[in-house]
């Protein structure tokens, strides 16, 4: 189904502008509003910076500000950007940091709607800035925030939270460049992603990528195309479209949870996710799933061999990582599945291991779950507690 669907869609032009305004204006207001703006609602001022990484990608940092002396970087899953975190409003992650004082920083990976600049790439014009998978987004685009944040506090450590893919690139960086162990002092994971083994991924995928790549889609679900505007136009219909998206795609990917995701809060989701993943993403994701391994990018033997000094690509050395990793665990998550988060809890030498006490809490119900404020945030609350 998804396959036919972007079939359909993706080799589309972009929509009208005047069909998309028309389509957007259906949104509820916070499917429209941006992050300062759904800030602003809840009662929470922000400013916002750039960010240069070493490849110069110019990447959007938004600030909640708190005590200075108590910063945490908040690192948002694949498919969406530090919306993510507020779009729960009055009970979303960032309100209640807040409240408790902490000073917030919110990170937007390369690519999504905040931080589309780059120093000589075009997004739209050049396919070379789309080259990238959460590799990339580990080693240079969360390397690059920590130090921001860190310069900018005057703190030698920060605490991480990240969601889904949002810890995974800490696995990417803590076991790669092993230096940012001590820049970090504790990760907060939410929804723990390295090995993927019982993710659900798009079945069909090898034949799915080889059409993207040959039709030069690189990026998945732009914010202006026909994709997402067709999304929007179902999803936000209230009853019929809201059940049919959560139904045929939002449970089956996350884990069947309509305790947590009820059908009038799937309006406010599609006005913000899924947007701008790159489709190397995806392919690395289903390659570490394919190999049962948490490996580097797979380019081919040939070039593996030229890249790795290997035919297989070299597993990510997690042993390298000593910063303490809190493994936050839904018993229903599809893409963060119990028994992979096992063998990255058996892995890691430096972890403990949490479960939600709610057999149907599933994949995205750590940051979209109407709920999070009684069975998320207050073990999230005594666990940063530990480390500020
Ligand atoms: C999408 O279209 C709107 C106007 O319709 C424009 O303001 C915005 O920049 C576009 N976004 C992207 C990512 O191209
Ligand atoms: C958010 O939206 C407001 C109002 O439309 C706009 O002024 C502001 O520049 C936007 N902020 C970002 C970071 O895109
Ligand atoms: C959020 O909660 C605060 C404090 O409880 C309340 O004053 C405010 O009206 C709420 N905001 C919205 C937009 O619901
Ligand atoms: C993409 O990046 C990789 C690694 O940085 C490089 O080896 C490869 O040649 C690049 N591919 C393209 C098509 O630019
Ligand atoms: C922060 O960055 C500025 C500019 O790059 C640099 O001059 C300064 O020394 C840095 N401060 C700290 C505390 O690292
Ligand atoms: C594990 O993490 C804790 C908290 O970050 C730290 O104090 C401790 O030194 C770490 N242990 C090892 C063996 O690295």
């Amino acid at each position: 189904m998804f396959l036919i669907i972007y079939l359909l869609c993706c080799s589309l032009n972009n929509v009208s502008a005047y069909l998309s305004e028309r389509i957007n204006s259906q949104l509820p207001e916070d499917g429209r509003l941006n992050f300062t703006g759904l800030a602003a609602k809840y009662g929470l001022q922000t400013e916002e910076f750039d960010v240069i990484t070493e490849d110069n990608y110019i990447l959007k940092i938004f600030h909640i500000q708190g005590d200075r002396t108590k910063p945490i970087l908040l690192v948002p899953g694949a498919t969406e950007s530090a919306d993510a975190y507020i779009i729960r409003g009055n009970t979303s992650l960032s309100v209640a940091l807040a409240r408790e004082g902490y000073d917030l920083w919110f990170m937007n990976v390369r690519g999504k709607k905040y931080s589309r600049r780059h120093l000589n790439l075009d997004p739209h014009e050049d396919m070379a800035y789309w080259n990238f998978s959460f590799h990339e987004i580990g080693i240079y685009d969360l390397a690059a925030n920590i130090d921001f944040v860190l310069n900018k506090t005057s703190q030698s450590q920060i605490t991480l939270i990240g969601f889904s893919q949002g810890n995974q690139v800490w696995y990417v960086l803590g076991s790669m460049k092993p230096e940012y162990n001590g820049r970090v002092k504790a990760v907060i994971a939410l929804a723990p992603v390295a090995f993927q083994s019982h993710a659900r991924l798009p079945e069909s995928w090898s034949l799915l990528n080889n059409f993207l790549r040959r039709t030069g889609n690189e990026e998945l679900f732009p914010e202006n195309s026909s994709i997402v505007t067709v999304g929007k136009a179902i999803c936000s219909q209230l009853i019929a479209g809201a059940n049919y998206c959560l139904n045929a795609f939002l449970f089956p990917i996350s884990g069947y949870n309509p305790n947590e995701v009820e059908p009038e809060f799937m309006p406010v989701i599609i006005g913000h996710s899924p947007r701008s993943v790159a489709r190397k993403v995806i392919d690395h994701m289903v390659q570490v799933r394919n190999s049962r391994r948490f490996q580097l990018y797979d380019y081919g033997m040939a070039a593996n061999l030229k890249k790795y000094g290997s035919t297989m690509p070299p597993e990510y050395p997690l042993k390298e990582i000593t910063t303490k990793v809190e493994l936050l665990v839904g018993p229903n998550d599809q893409q963060a599945h119990i028994k992979d988060v096992q063998i990255l809890k058996q892995t890691l030498s430096n972890s403990s291991y949490h479960e939600i006490d709610k057999k149907l809490w599933g994949h995205v119900d750590f940051v979209w779950g109407k709920n999070m404020n009684k069975h998320l945030f207050p073990l999230v609350l005594n666990l940063l507690k530990m480390y500020n």
